[in-house]
């Protein structure tokens, strides 16, 4: 298949990119690089530099690389962000998505691929977390997924399209060979922070409360490694042929792991003190979210390879250790 990867120079799109072209299909990336790396995009594929909302490239692009598929990796991130920005994260995050929806339909491209998020889960009052829980998203970010999320589902009734729409936990690690990973400006993610910090590279960390009903008084997550959560999008294109097919997947290990935990591991594999301050609890973030991957489990044949948080925490090292300043280009 011919695979448009949309937000392809970003930190999960850019490891997806390898995986698809190891599974021997062919890759185009579309990316307005606003927040992505060009060096994350391999050497002899193509990069289209767009906006997703820039129909004319987006459908030239479609057309002219006989594109199957899209998988949609392409959004602004940043949840504290969005709390203070609800319309250039919507403008962004929704609107543009519906605009390269809008594109696909114009040049008959039917297959998608969502990246969405356990943020429209909100807080959950079960865990694990099935597929099947409450949507009720408590910050503008996970409000956008779950637009996009419904959208899709009037377009597939409609028989517009067929699609998956995977929501991710936390995505960790780096590719196994070190030549990729983790680069987000500015970096919100606990493992990156925490290496960085007892690398000297950071002040201190932040743990946010530590008085959380878990067992070491830290909040416990899912932290699932960007190599597995690309193995789902291969998995799953083989069901998307039927127009009409709409597929929805909780993607984590299913183990939690605290923030001490992950300090923890950080600091075993390093040998290196985290240097961190303990302040209050950060308003929205619940004590506990993992998934139940059953399903993906069950229907696409999928399994993480990497189920311990020293095998995925691992990976981050060598990245972030062989490039400290990260890819080189900001
Ligand atoms: N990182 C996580 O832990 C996590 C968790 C849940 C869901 N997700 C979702 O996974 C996806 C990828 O996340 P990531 O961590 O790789 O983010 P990232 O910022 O590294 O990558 C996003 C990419 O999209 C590009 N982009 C953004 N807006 C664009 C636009 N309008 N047009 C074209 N390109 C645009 C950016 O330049 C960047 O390269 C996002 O949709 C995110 O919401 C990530």
């Amino acid at each position: 298949m011919n695979i448009l990867v949309v937000g392809g120079a970003g930190y999960i799109g850019s490891h997806c990119v390898r995986q698809v072209l190891a599974a021997g299909h062919s890759v185009v990336v579309l990316d307005n690089l606003s927040y992505g790396h060009r060096e994350a995009v391999p050497a002899g594929v193509t990069l289209v530099q767009a906006d997703m909302a820039d129909t004319e490239k987006v459908r030239r692009a479609l057309r002219e690389h006989k594109i199957d598929c899209v998988m949609h990796f392409a959004a602004l991130i940043n949840v504290g962000e969005s709390v203070h920005q609800p319309e250039r994260y919507r403008d962004n995050n929704v609107i543009r998505t519906f605009a390269l929806l809008d594109a696909m339909q114009a040049e008959g491209v039917k297959r998608f691929v969502f990246s969405s998020t356990c943020a429209i889960f909100g807080l959950p009052e079960k865990m694990p977390m099935t597929e099947d829980l409450p949507k009720k998203p408590i910050n503008p970010y996970g409000e956008n997924k779950l637009e996009v999320e419904n959208k899709l589902k009037e377009l597939a009734a409609a028989g517009k399209i067929a699609f998956a729409a995977f929501r991710y936990f936390n995505a960790a690690g780096a590719s196994l060979d070190g030549a990729i990973g983790e680069d987000h400006s500015p970096e919100t993610h606990l493992i990156p922070l925490a290496i960085a910090a007892a690398l000297g590279r950071r002040p201190p960390l932040k743990v946010f409360g530590k008085d959380y009903p878990t067992p070491d008084g830290t909040c416990l997550r899912d932290y699932i490694h960007v190599d597995d959560l690309s193995a789902a999008h291969i998995a799953v294109f083989s069901r998307l042929d039927k127009p009409g097919t709409a597929l929805f997947y909780n993607l984590g290990v299913g183990k939690p792991y605290s923030v001490d935990e992950v300090i923890h591991s950080i600091e075993r594999l390093t040998g290196r003190h985290v240097p961190r301050e303990y302040v209050d609890r950060r308003e929205g973030d619940p004590p506990a979210l993992y998934a139940d991957a059953s399903k993906a489990r069950a229907e696409l044949g999928w399994k993480p390879k990497y189920e311990t948080l020293d095998s995925i925490i691992a990976t981050a090292l060598r990245w972030h250790t062989t490039h400290p300043r990260g890819f080189a280009t900001k």
